[in-house]
């Protein structure tokens, strides 16, 4: 018969830690020289989350380093996706638009987003652009920081909530804090204004002139900064 083991006989076969299963992020997939070339094709591979595994591709931030703008969306959409580079679908173009009402060169500025892989849902046979959770806003970030990083921006602009909570923190509103210059720990200047697909999304007509004009005031308020 088996004797009931007492405690002291009792020997831990693994340590405990290891039975705590480490959550995987970008972290794991940074490449040791940091310059953009070497994190796009690091990025190109990144697990760090579950969103690689039904989007297309990896979409990267593009343009050049260093640069005086830099903008950060949310996450690619469907156009995006399928191209692999960011803002090229509808919210891009009416970025476009607002580039050139602030006299800003998209050549010169460099875009990235907040999470770089295409989050939906089947909406039928469309493709329906979901909104990253907090936890794949986490896991990217290590990309986003080390985009910061290599670009070396005088001023950082988030398109939209998602952006600015990732750099920000979880209480930043866009309602009350839109057009306002914050700065990060680090000094790091950062404006946040409308996200473009946002504007788009507004069914009443004035709200949306209204939040164009704004996402305009925005990004020559932007431009006025870097120039001064
Ligand atoms: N919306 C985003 O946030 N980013 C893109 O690249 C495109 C649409
Ligand atoms: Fe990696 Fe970001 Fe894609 Fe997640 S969303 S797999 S962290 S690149």
């Amino acid at each position: 018969m088996l004797e009931p083991l007492r405690g002291k006989d009792v020997k831990p076969v693994i340590d405990s830690g290891e039975l705590t299963a480490r959550r995987l992020s970008a972290a794991d997939y940074l490449p040791q020289e940091q310059s953009l070339d070497n994190l796009r094709s690091a990025a190109a591979k990144c697990e760090g989350c579950d969103l690689y595994l039904r989007a297309t591709q990896t979409v990267f931030g593009s343009g050049p380093a260093p640069a005086a703008l830099m903008f950060i969306g949310e996450a690619p959409g469907e156009k995006e996706d399928d191209a692999g580079q960011p803002f090229v679908g509808p919210a891009g173009k009416l970025l476009d638009d607002a580039f050139t009402a602030a006299g800003i060169n998209r050549e010169e500025v460099y875009l990235t987003n907040t999470v770089k892989h295409f989050k939906w849902e089947p909406v039928g046979k469309r493709r329906l652009h979901a909104k990253p959770n907090s936890r794949e806003i986490s896991a990217c970030q290590p990309w986003l920081l080390a985009e910061i990083q290599a670009v070396s921006p005088m001023l950082i602009v988030c398109l939209g909530a998602t952006a600015a909570q990732s750099l920000l923190g979880h209480k930043f509103r866009i309602t009350r804090q839109r057009g306002q210059i914050l700065a990060l720990a680090n000094g790091q200047q950062v404006l946040s204004t409308w996200h473009p697909s946002s504007i788009l999304r507004t069914p009443d007509a004035d709200a949306r002139q209204r939040m164009q004009e704004e996402l305009f005031v925005d990004l020559r308020a932007a431009v006025s900064l870097i120039r001064r």
